[in-house]
């Protein structure tokens, strides 16, 4: 482990946990969760045997793989019988190798760990099918600990229901404040509590945004402003985002992403709403398994991470600068049709239609005068949401209204 490693021993007595009492332990998050390191700190601290394995987009094949795995058995100490690695590299014996295979995992005491780092490479049927025929028939000598972008494409379901699998998240993955501070005083960085508390909240803790944070506080002189400009068009976290996560997007996912990233919460209709494309909707559940930057938040909402946001606003800002005040007028009509009047007006505002921020109030305080004319609570409580001060320079809805 690299020194400026954090020890994570709750993330560490999870996966533990994990091998001691499932056949499989995966570990999940979006890029830079910190899924590699956890796995690799737990590595270090475990006294069983480790095998380990890390994938990419070359080892799509069973030939690869297996003869990969083989040799990372092999090396970790298992015995293997001479003919299982030359099988692994030929392929010739199909069946009678993930058999024989089996037997030789299965046989192991105490329980060898197996670890696929980057298993959301593997996406062959083949591969996944037999991975799986492997982890079912080589208990109870094997431990299968493997790490994903997304859900890994084996049936989850079935360990799930038969309490053989043990999860650990995003969620969990996430520094914690005490965490944080310790990453920034490994770059000799440390903040005030209120800026450490903007940095947890705008990077939720994700380990690869505090750290390229922390890398690029080094030798600043004030971190605290530094904070309050974490994501500007040049620096280190919005090029990882964009290399990471945007870039390998397909066009019309990107496209969605940027229009509904200037939404809190994005749903079907909205994102048809936003974009003009009634296809957008649908698109939205997909973007979740395949992005765990979009996280879905229930009955059909789903929400993107606070950086992951920031960073397409931008991206909408400079690439289709014409297009924003288009974007924020559907948001404002869109919240006004479904009685979210805050919104609403917030929206027009920021599109700089005062005309509409102004029918918006009125359309309210009409409706509301003829349904209840002693002043209905609700828009009392809305008009105190409302901003104030510097977001209402301009003309003034209130006098209007
Ligand atoms: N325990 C830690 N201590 C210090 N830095 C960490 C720690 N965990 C993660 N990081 C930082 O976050 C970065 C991303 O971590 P890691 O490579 O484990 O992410 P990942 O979830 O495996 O990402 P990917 O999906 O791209 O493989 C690391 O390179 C490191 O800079
Ligand atoms: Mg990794």
């Amino acid at each position: 482990m690299p020194d400026w490693a954090v020890p994570r021993p709750r993330i560490t007595k999870l996966i533990a946990e994990g091998t001691q009492r499932c056949p499989l332990t995966i570990v999940t998050g979006p890029p830079g969760a910190g899924k590699t390191m956890a796995l690799a700190l737990w590595a270090a601290a475990e006294p069983g045997t480790v095998a380990w394995i890390s994938m990419d987009d070359f080892d799509n094949q069973p030939g690869a793989f297996w003869s990969y795995a083989v040799a990372a058995l092999g090396r970790s100490g298992v015995a293997l019988p001479a003919g299982l690695s030359a099988a692994s590299r030929r392929r010739a014996s199909g069946h009678m190798f993930l058999l024989q295979l089996a037997s030789v995992l299965a046989a192991q005491s105490p329980p060898v760990s197996l670890v696929v780092d980057d298993l959301h490479v593997l996406t062959k049927l083949t591969v996944l099918t037999e991975l799986d025929f492997i982890l079912r028939n080589a208990q109870p000598g094997l431990r299968m600990v493997v790490s994903s972008r997304v859900d890994p494409l084996l049936p989850l379901h079935r360990y799930r229901l038969a309490g053989e699998l043990t999860e650990i998240r995003a969620s969990d993955l996430a520094f914690s404040t005490v965490e944080a501070r310790l990453l920034l005083a490994q770059h000799g960085s440390a903040l005030s509590a209120d800026s450490l508390g903007r940095l947890m909240r705008r990077t939720e803790g994700w380990a690869a945004g505090l750290r390229l944070a922390a890398m690029s506080m080094d030798g600043c002189s004030d971190p605290d402003q530094f904070v309050k400009e974490l994501i500007t068009e040049d620096s280190a976290l919005t090029g990882y985002l964009v290399e990471e996560v945007l870039k390998g997007a397909p066009p019309q996912v990107r496209e969605v992403l940027l229009t509904t990233s200037i939404l809190e919460h994005v749903n079907a209709e909205a994102a048809s709403e936003l974009t003009g494309d009634e296809r957008a909707g649908a698109i939205l559940p997909a973007m979740a398994r395949a992005n765990a930057f979009v996280q879905p938040t229930g009955y059909g909402w789903y929400r993107y991470h606070t950086l992951f946001a920031e960073v397409l606003r931008l991206k909408l800002r400079r690439e289709y600068a014409d297009r924003v005040a288009t974007v924020h007028r559907r948001a404002a009509r869109w919240y006004e049709r479904n009685g979210m009047l805050t919104a609403a007006v917030q929206h027009a505002t920021q599109a700089g239609d005062w005309q509409l921020a102004a029918t918006v109030v009125i359309d309210a305080l009409a409706i509301s005068e003829i349904i209840e004319p002693r002043s209905s609570p609700s828009l009392a409580d809305e008009f105190r949401c409302m901003p104030r001060g510097e977001a209402w320079a301009g003309p003034q809805p209130y006098l209007v209204a």
